[in-house]
């Protein structure tokens, strides 16, 4: 097992990462502030994994309440959020009861969401159980739900007790969504690291894999950097917007093409190469540097080519983005391959060129 520590000051926590860890009730019990636990999770993941965590647990002397979720990113919404609320309430879960979410992204986000909440804050754990999740959204503590007019657009910042990411859990997790969680590792190499992006070229084969070696290196690297970023900017004043790299055009695109179709890893690979585009329209980025881009996104299996949504409803979608200032989009582009900026002046010419370009790609 490898451990990392997300470093922020009296809510520092721990980043568990290896093989059976859902067996080690151990990682667990230091954080409980009382034997009590909910754990959140879906009606995929309940049949795979519920039952023995909830044995490890429960052999701890750790009573287990289970809450299982409709699943999809199509149920982040305020009425699953309340079913969350409903089975607390009716079973009197108490502030110091803990909240283990079970799942990928989206359990994750809601469960987070939810403890944030109830009774203005109760602890919460991640274990997630997808690469996406493991390598992204189970650390740093944003939560929240989506609304039909933009994506997590309801949430708090809230930061979890500790992540547990048992990387055996991988195995059951289908092709795509794999592919899914590349989407996030790629956008680690393209933001900060460019030897871990030569790497991941490398090893991208080994990686869909799910190699053992090579996606406990993926997994340990991907945190490493976003642990890094998010001590320095918890939430988001500032440097953290860059872990959005291809996510304002992924967003309209997920929110566009109805919650659910588009995976969120998809729609972020297809929005990283719109970023990659643009970045070379604003003088950053070279021919090579995008073409190069576009080949990792697409070796992972994820699509190169954005949806046809319209301009205008481009336009709309992505006005429903957290990084708008003052009614201005903000975009996260590349200085580099390696180096990430957040810039509110791209002209908007530049956008609509390459809104042209990745959605039916002109070659110009
Ligand atoms: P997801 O939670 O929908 O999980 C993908 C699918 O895999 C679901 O059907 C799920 O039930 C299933 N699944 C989960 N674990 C499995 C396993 N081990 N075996 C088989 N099937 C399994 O999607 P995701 O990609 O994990 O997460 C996407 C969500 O995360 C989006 O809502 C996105 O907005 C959010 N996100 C949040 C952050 C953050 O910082 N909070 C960062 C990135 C993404
Ligand atoms: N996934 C973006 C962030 O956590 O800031």
């Amino acid at each position: 097992m490898q451990t990392l520590t997300v470093d922020l000051g009296d809510r520092s926590y721990p980043i568990h990462i290896g093989t059976s860890l859902l067996d080690r009730s151990e990682l667990i019990l230091p954080h409980l502030a009382q034997k009590r636990v909910a754990v959140v999770t879906n009606t995929t993941v309940a049949p795979l994994y519920l039952e023995r965590l909830s044995a490890s647990l429960q052999a701890a002397g750790v009573a287990v309440m289970p809450i299982v979720l409709p699943d999809g990113e199509a149920y982040k919404t305020w009425e699953t959020l309340n079913l969350i609320f409903d089975a607390l309430l009716g079973a009197r879960a108490e502030r110091k009861t803990t909240l283990i979410a079970l799942g990928g992204g989206v359990i994750g986000d809601m469960t987070g969401f939810a403890a944030a909440c109830y009774q203005r804050g109760m602890p919460f754990i991640q274990i997630p159980t997808t690469l996406l999740s493991q390598v992204d959204s189970s650390v740093g503590g944003k939560t929240g739900i989506n609304h039909p007019l933009g994506k997590n657009m309801i949430g708090a910042f809230y930061q979890p007790q500790v992540v547990l990411a048992d990387t055996d859990t991988l195995k059951t997790l289908p092709a795509r969504e794999v592919s899914a969680g590349l989407a996030e590792i790629i956008k680690y190499g393209l933001i900060w690291d460019v030897e871990f992006l030569g790497w991941l070229e490398a090893n991208m084969d080994k990686l869909r894999a799910l190699d053992a070696a090579a996606i406990a290196h993926a997994i340990h690297r991907s945190c490493e950097i976003k642990a890094q970023v998010v001590s320095q900017d918890e939430r988001e004043g500032g440097i953290r917007a860059i872990l959005n790299l291809g996510h304002t055009f992924g967003h309209a695109i997920e929110t566009g093409m109805g919650y659910g179709n588009w995976l969120h890893g998809e729609a972020v690979g297809a929005g990283m190469v719109m970023a990659a585009e643009a970045s070379r329209r604003m003088g950053w980025l070279s021919d090579a540097d995008v073409a190069r881009s576009r080949a990792l996104i697409r070796a992972a299996g994820l699509p190169d080519v954005a949806p046809d949504l319209g301009v205008d409803t481009w336009l709309d979608y992505m006005g429903h983005d957290k990084k708008v200032e003052s009614g201005k989009l903000r975009f996260v582009l590349l200085k580099r391959l390696g180096e990430a900026v957040v810039t509110g002046d791209m002209p908007e010419a530049t956008l609509r060129a390459t809104l042209a370009a990745c959605v039916a790609p002109t070659g110009d």
